[in-house]
């Protein structure tokens, strides 16, 4: 059982990895300053783990604060030791990820996603704390040459949010390369996060229209939405939409807890894992297999294609199969149902009473 501090942990994939994580026995410390999550979130984690308020206390708790306030980030490692229960590890999820945001807010990615990351990485230092799960990402592959991709493609981002995360992996890797290097890292690479906890008590819930395909179809079939559109039908693919390969968050989660175990069981090392399923789905594919899920149609326009989009991106997984003993579980039938039980339970995500 570890201390561990999770930045980012109200947010989507942070949140489902915190009911892992408390389900193992582990204390969590989650550091998130809610920018793009709801603490009621966590208190959803909470009664998901079957923490009482006494055990809640210690097993659970959350501070509001920036990532890249570094007085802040040293009084939290300062006072975590002198209450005789220091950090052990941290899964640092905090950070930005709208590719088109990043693109108008070049600034504000780097300042988040790096700098937050350097703060963070200074404090665990001074602290002695050297054991760290990233949040990285496969849109580090860019448009891949070819697939399945493994993770010694070419590093070739083609936004600021990419560049971004590869500049996180790079002082990753120096910090490894260090003479002094104590540190035990892993980069995890996740290829399309979806679904939702099966309970339907905590899910994706983004600001505003969403970007991305999955919650945007949700709230189609939920009737938030009118329709969907699907962006582009002549791709070079069996249906002409794109492909991807959705992951189940709570795979993902799982594969988390896999890295950690690994990490906190073996000497210094620096591990770089995709976490994919290694099935591509099309557009239409993920529309028709919610529809089942559902029982609603998905009303769709094809319009035309998206600036930034690969035809297809599929991970070999074969490494962290290898690494971790860890492979997802659940298909995009799960995938679909359980996104739905999220998504028809609280139709305005956390600011229904659910
Ligand atoms: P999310 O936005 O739901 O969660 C991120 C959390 O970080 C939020 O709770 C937010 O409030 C918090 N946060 C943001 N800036 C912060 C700051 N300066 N200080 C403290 N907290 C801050 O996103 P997610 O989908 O859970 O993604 C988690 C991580 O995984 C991110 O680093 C993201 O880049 C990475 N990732 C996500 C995807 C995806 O498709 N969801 C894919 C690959 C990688
Ligand atoms: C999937 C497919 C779209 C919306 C993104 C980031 C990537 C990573 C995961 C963080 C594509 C199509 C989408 C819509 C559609 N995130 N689509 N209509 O672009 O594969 O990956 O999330 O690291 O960096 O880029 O995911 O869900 O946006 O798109 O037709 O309204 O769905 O064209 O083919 P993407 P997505």
């Amino acid at each position: 059982m570890a201390r561990l501090l999770i930045t980012g942990g109200a947010g989507f994939i942070g949140s489902h990895t915190c009911v892992v994580l408390l389900q193992a026995g582990h204390n969590l410390l989650v550091l998130d300053d809610f920018s793009n999550s709801t603490p009621l979130a966590l208190k959803r984690v909470s009664a998901l783990a079957q923490l009482d308020s006494q055990s809640s206390q210690v097993r659970l708790q959350v501070r509001r604060g920036d990532i890249r306030d570094q007085a802040y980030l040293d009084a939290l490692f300062s006072k975590a030791a002198s209450e005789g229960a220091p950090i052990d590890a941290v899964i640092h999820f905090a950070g930005l990820k709208a590719v088109g945001e990043s693109v108008r807010e070049p600034l504000h990615y780097w300042d988040v996603n790096l700098t937050g990351s350097r703060c963070l990485l200074d404090a665990m230092n001074a602290h002695g704390c050297h054991t760290l799960v990233f949040s990285s990402s496969a849109t580090l592959y860019g448009y891949p040459e070819r697939v399945p991709i493994p993770e010694t493609a070419p590093i070739q981002p083609i936004n600021p949010y990419g560049h971004s995360k590869a500049a996180v992996e790079q002082l990753l890797q120096d910090l490894a390369a260090s003479a002094a290097n104590q540190w035990r890292i892993a980069c995890l690479r996740y290829f399309n996060p979806v679904g939702a906890h099966p309970s339907g008590k905590i899910g994706e819930d983004p600001l505003g229209t969403p970007n991305n395909l999955f919650p945007f179809l949700s709230q189609v079939a939920v009737g938030r939405r009118e329709s969907l559109q699907v962006f582009g039908g002549d791709w070079p693919t069996s249906d002409g939409t794109c492909i991807r390969d959705y992951i189940h968050v709570m795979d993902l989660a799982e594969g988390h807890q896999a890295a950690l175990d690994c990490l906190l069981a073996e000497p210094t090392q620096l591990l770089t894992l995709n976490l994919g399923s290694g099935q591509g789905a099309s557009v239409l594919e993920v529309v028709h297999a919610f529809e089942r899920a559902s029982g609603r149609q998905v009303p769709y326009d094809l319009v035309a294609r998206r600036d930034g989009d690969a035809a297809i991106t599929v991970a070999d997984p074969a490494l962290a199969l290898q690494r971790l003993g860890w492979q997802t579980q659940r298909d995009l039938d799960d995938i679909c149902r359980d996104g739905w039980a999220w998504q028809s339970a609280n139709p305005a995500g956390y600011n229904d009473p659910g």
